[in-house]
């Protein structure tokens, strides 16, 4: 194999109660890698189309990921990369994490390693780290494991992953606003209340249970978020409008996607989704932001090769 297409998917963290550790797949978003085999060895960025992001693979997400790799593991050859950014760089919805998935998965492929999905995790979160200077692995690990995932420790890495029930789906929203993930774990507090965080602690194994259970009312139940949320939510124009808004069209919980600014609901049932899409689109038109918003089942696949007939 000389090139290799792979497509790396979005991803939402924390999923309310479980910051840090629980994360799920998106399927319709996600970043695009194309890579080829060249005699100098190196990584080379040939072209980022999407988004204006550094071509120096010293200073971009995906390179560091790959350096990470490539450092374990010396390749006797070059790589030539374009990568297409579906996702936006401080979205919320894992942008630096597929670019670190997606890198590691492509080249494990193309210079046949045999490392399994599992195996390129800590690659990946070195390259994440560039991004967010702090150590999680929330989005990196759904993004290619697919699913959610539950991460239980980093060191040693240690991922559960989690069933999800056939008619769960997500609403999400992006407002075009850029909010760092570096900028937004500055506002959490260092120290918690014992009490909130047994609340916390229960709502997210009540999470797990209603997943494994398909128990869509425990799931709606354990949708809250007593720690992060709170101090989030100001740096997030109308959250608690489109929060509102999600659950009045029917989603189970809403909630701030990973780092924020993009919010997220969870729902049973596609019709649902798209309704709270459109709820939350809604209170965005009233304002002055610009906005996308999209619905998705689970993706359980996670990050994969594409075959020719689906890029052409
Ligand atoms: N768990 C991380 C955070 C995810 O919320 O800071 C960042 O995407």
């Amino acid at each position: 194999m000389d090139q290799i297409t792979v497509f790396a998917p979005a991803s939402v963290a924390n999923v309310s109660c479980g910051f840090d550790a629980l994360g799920f797949c998106l399927e319709t978003v996600g970043d695009v890698f194309h890579i080829k085999k060249t005699d100098e060895k190196g990584i080379q960025f040939k072209e980022i189309i999407g988004q204006e992001l550094p071509l120096d693979p010293k200073k971009n997400v995906a390179g560091v990921a790959a350096q990470a790799l490539l450092n374990q593991y010396p390749a006797n050859c070059g790589f030539e990369i374009t990568l297409t950014k579906g996702i936006k760089p401080g979205s919320g919805i894992g942008s630096s994490s597929a670019s670190a998935v997606g890198i590691v998965y492509a080249l494990n492929e193309l210079m046949g390693l045999g490392l399994s999905k599992r195996d390129l995790l800590p690659f990946a979160l070195e390259g994440e780290m560039l991004a967010s200077q702090a150590a999680h692995a929330d989005n990196i690990a759904p993004a290619l494991l697919g699913g959610f995932t539950l991460v239980r420790s980093l060191d040693p890495m240690d991922i559960a992953s989690i069933p999800s029930p056939p008619e769960l789906y997500a609403a999400v929203i992006h407002p075009h606003i850029e909010l760092k993930t570096a900028e937004a774990r500055k506002v959490l507090s260092k120290t918690v209340a014992f009490k909130d965080s047994i609340q916390q602690s229960a709502n997210l194994g009540a999470l797990v249970s209603g997943l494994y259970s398909a128990d869509y009312n425990l799931i709606s139940r354990s949708l809250e978020d007593l720690l992060v949320e709170p101090k989030r939510a100001p740096l997030i124009p109308h959250f608690g409008e489109i929060k509102q808004a999600a659950l009045d069209a029917g989603a189970l919980g809403a909630g701030i996607s990973g780092s924020g600014p993009s919010v997220f609901a969870l729902t049973q049932g596609k019709e649902t989704a798209q309704k709270t899409a459109n709820a939350m689109a809604h209170v965005m038109q009233a304002t002055s932001i610009p906005f996308d918003a999209f619905v998705s089942a689970i993706n359980s696949q996670g990050t994969l090769t594409m075959n020719v007939d689906e890029i052409l």
